[in-house]
């Protein structure tokens, strides 16, 4: 299988990489990646070298950088390509909609022009919206995204439905729960904690730390997305998820136990904007259709997710320096106002 793959420089993409070239000896893959400020070739060091893997900078809303990446031609397209953080689509939506609306886009034409067999979006459970304290998203819950980026992949999933409907373009989309794991940049919860643990830095825990998200662990996420490439239904939504649901101040208690600081480092900080309370998964269609079951125990990989940062200080010196030091102060100087710390 000859794959083509976006955004596979990022968390997710490049985990999947290493992934496919390590369980599947005979495919092949390109990977297109603009390298923003998320995407990072440090990521995939262990794999550049390997003779089926290839890497071309470009940026998927350029009709001409996804056409480079088309011959030979591939038996599917992969979109992990997306602008990915909540804050930043607060901050400024705009690229939002360029890379995940208008980029899609692109890929789903190239896709159709060329006759690609089959186009695997992977998308977000933040489509659905938030939830209260009971039940869990189902693939025919209504979409009903609240922030920016939610809004700019559902946007992303209703066009890739639209060219399986009006083009017959073999499409699969994949909606995924929380991903934890290594070489995640550390805007997200769970790196940012523990990188800020490690270092006794303040946790910042956005209002009351209540907030629910449902974890999964990224090699189990990258085993469903071979499973959906594979055996998905053309056309069909797949969730993916764990059935692992944790409050945010659970997340931050474990990690300062696991590495042994006080939570006294813990400050409640001003709340996000919009912030969606609950997500849970059903992910019942992705275990029988697919054949798929998450494999990973979340202590167990919590453990060995902050034993691998613990381990790559020179990869974490890389990612943290320059724009992410402007990043912190930009989006945590103006949450400042500490609401409170934990008795
Ligand atoms: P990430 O931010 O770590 O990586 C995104 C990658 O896309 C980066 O390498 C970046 O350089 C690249 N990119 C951005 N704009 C581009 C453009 N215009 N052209 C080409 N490349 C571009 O994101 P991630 O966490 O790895 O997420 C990957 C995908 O999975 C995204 O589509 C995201 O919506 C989805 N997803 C993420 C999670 C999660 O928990 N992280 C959960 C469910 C779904
Ligand atoms: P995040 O990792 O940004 O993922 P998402 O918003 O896409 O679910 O955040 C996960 C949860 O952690 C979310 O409820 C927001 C919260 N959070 C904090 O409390 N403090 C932080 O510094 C960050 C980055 C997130």
């Amino acid at each position: 299988m000859r794959l083509f793959i976006t955004g596979g420089a990022g968390f997710i993409g490049s985990n999947f990489i290493r992934h496919v070239l390590s369980a599947h000896p005979d495919w092949q893959v390109v990977n297109l990646d603009a390298l923003t400020y998320a995407g990072n070739l440090g990521n995939l060091e262990d794999v550049s070298s390997d003779g089926r893997y290839r890497f071309r900078k470009g940026d998927i809303t350029r009709p001409e950088d996804v056409k480079a990446c088309l011959d030979p031609q591939p038996d599917a397209i992969v979109n992990f390509a997306a602008e990915s953080h909540v804050d930043r689509s607060i901050e400024d939506a705009s690229s939002f909609v360029r890379t995940n609306v208008m980029g899609t886009q692109v890929l789903l034409e190239a896709a159709r022009r060329h006759k690609v067999d089959r186009f695997l979006q992977v998308s977000t459970d933040e489509v659905y919206g938030s939830l209260g304290p009971s039940g869990a998203f189902r693939e025919d819950s209504p979409l009903q995204p609240n922030s920016p980026y939610a809004a700019s992949k559902a946007g992303a999933d209703l066009l890739v439905r639209s060219y399986q409907e009006t083009f017959k373009l073999d499409t699969v989309i994949t909606r995924c729960s929380n991903n934890y794991g290594p070489y995640q940049f550390p805007e997200k919860l769970i790196p940012l904690m523990l990188l800020n643990a490690l270092d006794d830095k303040e946790l910042p825990v956005y209002g009351d730390g209540l907030y629910t998200r449902d974890w999964i662990h990224v090699d189990d996420h990258c085993r469903a997305l071979v499973q959906a490439l594979v055996k998905g239904r053309s056309g069909a939504v797949y969730n993916i998820g764990a059935e692992q649901e944790e409050k945010n101040i659970d997340i931050v208690k474990r990690i300062l136990d696991e590495v042994d600081k006080p939570r006294s480092l813990i400050r409640f900080v001003k709340d996000r904007p919009g912030h969606d309370r609950r997500y849970a998964i059903d992910a019942r269609r992705a275990r029988t259709e697919l054949d798929w079951n998450p494999q990973v125990d979340f202590a167990q990989g919590l453990r060995q997710t902050i034993d691998w940062y613990r381990n790559n200080p020179s990869w974490v010196d890389q990612v943290r320096s320059g724009e992410y030091q402007n990043y912190y102060r930009r989006m945590y100087d103006q949450r400042d106002q500490t609401l409170s710390t934990l008795e």
